[in-house]
């Protein structure tokens, strides 16, 4: 570190060591770079036009050549599908769109041999209302053990016509459906946060815990090294389940509109009786134990959209999951101050329960990062993005998605990226609302367009029908034409692609061990606008993004390692480097 800041001279500098590197080997998941696959738009192996795990089995050595070290799996469990595999009717077998148990045992075995990990998605909230013990339910009479597996109310009214409480359902509506009972009278009703076809699981009941440990060793003997934990921070309900006077938070884009802001705010967290409840640390506790009775170092990672960041590190602490998903920083706008504040704040929280910090701008509930980062707020969070909304910039948002990236893949701890990210695929923004499959859609009576954007097949190859997904050319969302210009085979070996960045990215990163690596900030850097530039080393290699609106230039005799887009005077770096605007540069001392 010493070496590269004098390297730069500057005379004002002065740095803030906010976060130490650490030394020796470390578990892997403190530094993977974790890639998500979404099963359905990743490889269509048997040409239904809907992504399978032959697919993705066929596809493992993309994930090689890229360089991540483990890959997660959105659900794959046989599911009726109302929420994309979301709404699990069995946890122990594959759903007949994906495959079977043995193309699942199949995929383990070549992602080991490949020498990489695999974490798949545990979805423990709720389960699919065509899940056999909520068919039981159904049946069974009010104040019965099946009733007690979900959380069914009587309503309130003369005659209980009207909901238990207040609570909105995330995707929009209310949170409660009326069941008819057996004797066909209008009877209790169910809880449900997401799709009237997702009923929440009560988790006081014993035999609920029983159950999920029981799949955990499920999935654990058959060799995965652990779980993605959907709505963590959602299982316990406050006691009593009162009203929620609150806004109605949706944690896939709350709020109307665009979300984010200058102060640093994001906007990233639920509040409410049916969040982050005390109750949930003691369900981790015990699924800690069970993953290290497995050898491996096995993994538990929080999808908890629970801020502050502080309150967050709950979820990691050492007897509980070993990752979380840094969800205040995917929903940062772009600027230096936020963008400052929620790294230093994130180390900072993380580092006081000895936990790794992650890092993540995409994933399957997000409008992509490129598409967020061209819009007029950038980095703003749209609840998706259809025809006749404000559309993004497509190539500033790719600038300053591809700088966004390497700022990301330059952090100390863990990264997550999302399949397409690698190729800088847009959202598909025009996508025909008669298409649209997330529940979103509806329930929210056609205001937001939900999803689906993020999840349109990858394309493989320019030419090839459906861009290389499906061998039929067949794909259960239509695919933009502009896609054809992100194609993979576009971009392999060509100097500069988006797809080589990542690759060189992820190479220095294993290099210069950046992501067991340090943080510290500098300022005074550049004369010009010090606040607006955002700079930190990591070890020996100087990470600079620059906000501003001006060229900055870094003096010294230096080398530049990677850059997220070309320089004005070119790599060489001897008599300084020039950082233009929306770029990210990682620079090292020339020795
Ligand atoms: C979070 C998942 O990421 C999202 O896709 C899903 O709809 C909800 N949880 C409900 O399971
Ligand atoms: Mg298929």
């Amino acid at each position: 570190m010493t070496s590269i800041l004098a390297a730069i001279a500057a005379p004002s500098t002065t740095t803030t060591l906010v976060h130490r590197a650490t030394s020796g080997k470390v578990p892997w998941w403190r530094t993977a770079v974790i890639y998500q696959v979404y099963p359905r738009s990743f490889a269509d192996g048997d040409g239904d036009g809907i992504g399978d795990l032959r697919g993705i089995t066929a596809r493992l050595g993309h994930l090689t050549r890229l360089g991540v070290d483990a890959v997660w799996l959105s659900p794959f469990y046989r599911s009726p599908q109302h929420d994309a595999g979301y709404d699990v009717a069995d946890y122990r077998d594959i759903d007949p769109v994906f495959g079977t148990l043995e193309d699942a045992d199949a995929l383990i075995a070549e992602t080991h041999r490949l020498g990489l990990r695999l974490i798949v998605d545990l979805v423990p909230n709720h389960t699919s209302s065509a899940h056999p013990w909520f068919r039981a339910a159904l049946e069974a009479a009010p104040s019965s053990p099946e009733r007690a597996r979900y959380i069914f109310r009587d309503g309130k009214g003369a005659r209980g016509e009207q909901p238990p409480n207040d609570w909105t359902s995330v995707f929009g509506g209310s949170a409660w459906t009326r069941v008819t009972e057996a004797d066909g009278t209008a009877g209790q009703w169910y809880l449900h946060l997401f799709d009237t076809t997702q009923p929440d699981l009560d988790w006081t009941n014993p035999e609920v815990r029983a159950e999920f440990e029981s799949v955990l060793r499920f999935w654990l003997d058959r060799g995965v090294d652990g779980f993605r934990v959907d709505v963590s921070h959602g299982l316990v309900k406050a006691e009593g389940l009162p009203d929620w006077p609150g806004p109605s938070a949706m944690i896939e884009g709350a709020h109307e509109g665009i979300l984010g802001s200058e102060d640093g705010s994001t906007g990233a967290g639920d509040t409410g009786p049916m969040w982050d409840q005390d109750g949930v640390h003691e369900i981790y506790r015990e699924w800690h134990r069970v993953l290290a009775e497995y050898d491996g170092e096995r993994a538990l990672v929080a999808e908890a959209w629970v801020e502050p960041l502080t309150r967050l590190a709950r979820y990691v602490r050492t007897d509980e999951m070993q990752q979380a998903f840094n969800f205040s920083f995917l929903t940062t706008v772009w600027s230096p101050s936020a963008l400052r504040s929620v790294i230093t704040e994130s180390l900072a929280a993380n580092d006081a329960v000895e936990a790794t910090t992650t890092w993540v701008l995409s994933n399957h509930d997000m409008v992509r990062h490129p598409s967020r980062l061209g819009l007029k707020l950038p980095g703003g969070k749209p609840n998706g993005i259809g025809i006749g909304d404000p559309q993004p910039d497509e190539a500033l948002g790719l600038y300053r998605g591809r700088a966004a990236t390497l700022l990301m893949l330059g952090l100390p701890g863990s990264s997550y990226l999302y399949q397409g990210e690698e190729l800088g695929l847009p959202e598909h923004t025009t996508l025909p609302d008669d298409e649209r499959q997330d529940p979103t859609w509806w329930r929210s009576e056609y205001t937001h367009r939900g999803r689906d954007g993020c999840r349109v097949p990858v394309p493989w190859s320019a030419e090839a029908p459906a861009y290389g997904f499906s061998p039929t050319g067949t794909s259960w969302l239509s695919q933009p034409e502009l896609f054809a210009r992100y194609a993979l085979d576009t971009q392999v070996c060509v100097p500069g692609s988006t797809y080589e960045m990542y690759r060189t990215a992820l190479r220095l990163r294993r290099e210069f061990r950046l992501g067991s690596g340090s943080l510290a900030w500098v300022d005074g850097l550049s004369e010009r606008a010090p606040e607006d530039v955002v700079t930190f080393v990591n070890r020996d290699v100087l990470v600079v993004t620059n906000l501003g609106a001006q060229t900055v230039q870094l003096s010294g005799d230096l080398e530049v390692l990677l850059s997220s887009a070309d320089l004005p005077f070119g790599q060489a770096g001897e008599h300084g480097v020039a950082v233009p605007t929306d770029v990210t540069v990682w620079v090292r001392t020339r020795n």
